[in-house]
């Protein structure tokens, strides 16, 4: 009875669409992930570029980043506090008067698709998460240029690579990887079967893929 009243509560609050693929995604569901690597070679000065002015965003920029990135959802205010710790960097791309955000990515270190890796990944390597272009934007060159950008914030800060989790299906974000040169290194497969979450790694050289469980509330990498 409390299950069935908590399912009502939500569909009030989230939609019934939203609550239906919550549902789903915990009784059977695959997602693929294509692991991309790309080495960090000698990198020279960042360009700079027309329409758009790529920075580092700062911790002191919080309330403004979250007005800005709504796309993020309705948890992005906490989402975006954890983007500033140690070693990580969230850079933005912003139109010439500094008054909206059309690009962001967060550099980082901190993710699942990290520890499922294991030792295919060292202590030189830093990940992009929640990269986004606006929609207005798109199909401009606009992530390109961005993470070309971010490769030079990555050597700044002594990485050597830079990985990306790209859903096999993202056809837009394979076809950008591709093109700036990032080397497809393997794939994470992600599963709930029934409430239970577990992961198959498998990258370049391994023999067999790994199994490895997951947390339930894991939804992606
Ligand atoms: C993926 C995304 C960041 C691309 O941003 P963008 O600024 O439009 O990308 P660019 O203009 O730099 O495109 C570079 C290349 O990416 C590929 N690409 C980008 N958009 C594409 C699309 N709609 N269809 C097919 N390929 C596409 C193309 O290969 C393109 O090169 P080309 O224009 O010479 O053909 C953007 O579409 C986005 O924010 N998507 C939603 C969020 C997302 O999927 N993020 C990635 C998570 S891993």
């Amino acid at each position: 009875m409390g299950l069935l009243r908590r399912l009502i509560r939500s569909c009030r609050t989230d939609g019934t669409a939203a609550v239906l693929g919550r549902v789903r995604r915990r009784l059977w569901h695959t997602r693929t992930c294509v692991v991309y690597r790309k080495p960090l070679k000698e990198m020279g000065m960042p360009a700079e570029y027309e329409n758009v002015v790529f920075r580092e965003a700062h911790a002191g920029e919080l309330d403004w980043l979250t007005d800005q990135l709504v796309h993020m959802g309705r948890r992005r205010q906490e989402l975006l506090e954890r983007q500033f710790g140690p070693g990580d960097a969230t850079v933005i791309g912003v139109t010439p008067d500094g008054s909206e955000v059309i690009f962001h990515v967060w550099l980082s270190r901190e993710s699942l698709a990290f520890d499922l890796l294991g030792p295919h990944v060292g202590p030189k390597d830093v990940s992009t998460r929640r990269l986004w272009v606006s929609p207005a934007h798109r199909r401009r060159g606009i992530a390109s240029k961005g993470l070309r950008f971010v490769d030079c914030v990555a050597a700044e800060k002594s990485y050597e690579s830079i990985c990306a989790f790209v859903e096999e299906r993202n056809v837009p974000s394979r076809g950008l990887h591709e093109g700036l040169g990032y080397e497809d290194y393997g794939r994470i497969v992600l599963r709930s079967r029934f409430g239970r979450k577990f992961a198959r790694v498998r990258c370049r050289g391994d023999q067999t893929s790994r199994r490895v469980t997951v947390a339930s509330d894991v939804i992606t990498l």
